[in-house]
């Protein structure tokens, strides 16, 4: 198994100092900034996001599908849909209509030459064939999966037939960057183009990744819940979060209980009537179910899951 670049325990400060292009996934994930030395583990807990589906795609694009292989069976359907989702609003309600604004105030539209219109003309096309392109995935695609997620089959509709019809949608954006660069002779703010030129490259490069996301990530992780809904009939298919949650044991419950009231391993082994090894292995595979190694986070977790009342735990 490759083991991932940006791990849980790496700090949220850094994998975005390392790469700042890793800023974007803040707004899609509605995570806020001041996180201090938080991990990206404290940080997601503490924003409600499924850790395991940030580091599905923190290292996806860093690094490809490859690098995103140890969490493909382990993310949540649902926080990857939210996820994508917001990456829609994000282009279609923020960086395309700031790339046409740049290009409205660079070009020079008054003068004799058509390229400056026909520049407008097809970005404005491409630009609904884009929001077509999303409106489809929102309306169609979202809805048959979250669905699935409460156990219930459309019919006449698979993940199947929208990976048929998944075709790569910033391909024209990739030529008007070349009938720019190549054809356009007329006046107007130099440096505005090249801003909006520059755009239109980071935009051409964040839609190919969005994509190849929803190729290599979200259609595998449905195809895996498809499956799960065959066998199911009819009953609500846990998102691989609540699935792990519900792994602990009585007994790791009664430890949780211990440990976010600030009991110490002694103390927690005297209330339970079992030895201070067996407390130490019941936490190592607790950790290890929830993916959560702090205190704080599984104070959270115990609250969440209604383990214990917030008037009982030690903060
Ligand atoms: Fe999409
Ligand atoms: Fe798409």
């Amino acid at each position: 198994m490759i083991s991932p670049k940006i791990k849980a325990t790496d700090r949220m400060c850094d994998i975005l100092t390392e790469d700042y292009q890793l800023l974007l996934m803040l707004g899609r994930f509605g995570l806020p900034l001041g996180f201090g030395e938080k991990t990206v583990q404290e940080v997601c807990q503490e924003g409600g996001v499924d850790t395991d589906t940030f580091l599905a795609v923190a290292n996806f694009n860093t690094g490809g599908a490859d690098a995103a292989q140890p969490f493909r069976d382990r993310l949540s359907v649902r926080t990857l849909i939210a996820y994508l989702e917001n990456t829609h609003t994000y282009f279609l309600d923020f960086l395309l209509p700031q790339i046409r604004r740049k290009l409205l105030a660079a070009i020079d539209c008054g003068g004799e030459s058509k390229v400056s219109f026909l520049i407008l003309r097809f970005f404005d096309e491409y630009q609904a064939e884009v929001r077509r392109h999303m409106a489809y995935e929102n309306d169609k695609t979202f809805p048959y999966v979250r669905a699935l997620l409460e156990g219930r089959r459309q019919e006449g509709y698979s993940i199947e037939v929208y990976s048929r019809g998944h075709d790569a949608v910033e391909r024209k954006l990739g030529e008007l960057k070349n009938i720019i660069i190549k054809y356009y002779q007329g006046g107007g703010d130099a440096n505005q183009l090249l801003s909006a030129l520059f755009d239109i490259f980071n935009c051409e490069a964040d839609l190919h990744q969005h994509e190849q996301m929803e190729d290599h990530l979200f259609i595998p992780a449905v195809e895996l819940l498809e499956e799960k809904v065959a066998v199911g009939a009819g009953e609500a298919v846990p998102d691989t979060p609540q699935a792990k949650e519900e792994t602990l044991s009585e007994r790791e419950k009664d430890i949780v209980r211990c440990i976010v009231r600030g009991m110490t391993n002694k103390e927690v082994a005297e209330e339970l009537f079992i030895s201070v090894n067996t407390v130490l292995t019941h936490r190592k595979n607790i950790a290890r179910k929830l993916s959560i190694h702090s205190v704080a986070g599984l104070t959270i977790y115990a609250i969440a899951g209604g383990l214990v009342n917030l008037d009982e735990v030690r903060l």
